[in-house]
């Protein structure tokens, strides 16, 4: 489904990506932790276009399709999700609203028609009882005065409504209470199929007690160091980085 060759990436001629290469099949769960500042954010917006970062070298291709050169609405056109991809606050614009012009949106550019009103309606109904949202916060301008945990949910509302092929969840788990963290794992975990794959970026294991991954990979500098399975994580909730560091050596 996606795979990254040896990306390269930088910012104001700083690197900060340094020969990243990752596979993901669709049906899988890869999750990348790391230290501060290793560069995970940074992959995320090149995974999903974002036009701050100059990508100076490699590829990225999604289903066989060369996305290197796309623009951010083409990919996620293509099915790519980057929680964060939409933080800002819209006065007068409903979580509702602004859930259906981005679906019909997508739809616009498959050459679909709008989505009938009365299946979105039920689509909403369904998406915001799975993720145990009440009826008012759909009403509420978006992200305006939103609380921490109330982004977070949104943000997987959206993933939710949208399908994406690949869902890109860039600490989704920070600020969320216990019971709202098991409630948009279980959203994550229902919204897993084979058909799509799901990267978590997380500085904590327990996340991923309640999201199993496939596969868990290290960034630091700037490039993927150790990748293994769900008791990587356990390690280096034990034990940190810094072995990591001294393997390299
Ligand atoms: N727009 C920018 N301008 C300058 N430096 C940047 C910019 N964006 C990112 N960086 C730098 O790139 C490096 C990697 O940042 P990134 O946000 O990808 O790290 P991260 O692994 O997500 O860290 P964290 O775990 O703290 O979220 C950091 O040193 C950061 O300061
Ligand atoms: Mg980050």
């Amino acid at each position: 489904m996606l795979d990254i060759k040896n990306v390269h990436a930088s910012v104001d001629d700083k690197d900060i990506l340094n020969g990243v290469s990752l596979q993901v099949n669709a049906g899988e769960v890869h999750a990348i932790m790391g230290p501060n500042g290793a560069g995970k954010s940074t992959l995320a917006s090149i995974i999903a276009g974002k036009e701050e970062f100059e990508m100076t070298q490699g590829s990225i291709t999604l289903n066989n399709e060369d996305i290197t050169e796309m623009d951010p609405e083409e990919r996620a056109h293509k099915g790519v999700f980057l929680s964060f991809q939409y933080p800002v606050e819209i006065p007068g614009v409903s979580v509702t609203n602004f859930i259906k012009t981005a679906i019909n949106g997508n739809r616009k550019a498959k050459g679909l028609e709008d989505m009938p009103a009365s299946e979105m309606l039920k689509m909403i109904k369904e998406k915001a009882d799975l993720l145990e949202i009440d009826r008012k916060f759909l009403s509420r301008s978006l992200n305006e005065g939103f609380s921490g945990g109330e982004k977070k949910r949104n943000e997987i509302f959206q993933m939710a409504m949208l399908e994406p092929k690949l869902a890109i969840l860039d600490e989704t788990d920070s600020g969320l209470d216990i019971d709202a963290l098991k409630v948009v794992a279980n959203g994550v975990n229902k919204l897993k199929s084979k058909d799509n794959a799901v990267i978590v970026i997380t500085h904590y294991q327990r996340l991923l007690d309640y999201i199993v991954p496939d596969f868990v990979h290290v960034l630091m500098d700037g490039k993927i160091v150790k990748s293994g399975t769900k008791e990587l994580a356990y390690e280096l909730e034990a034990k940190g980085y810094d072995w990591i560091k001294e393997e390299l050596v």
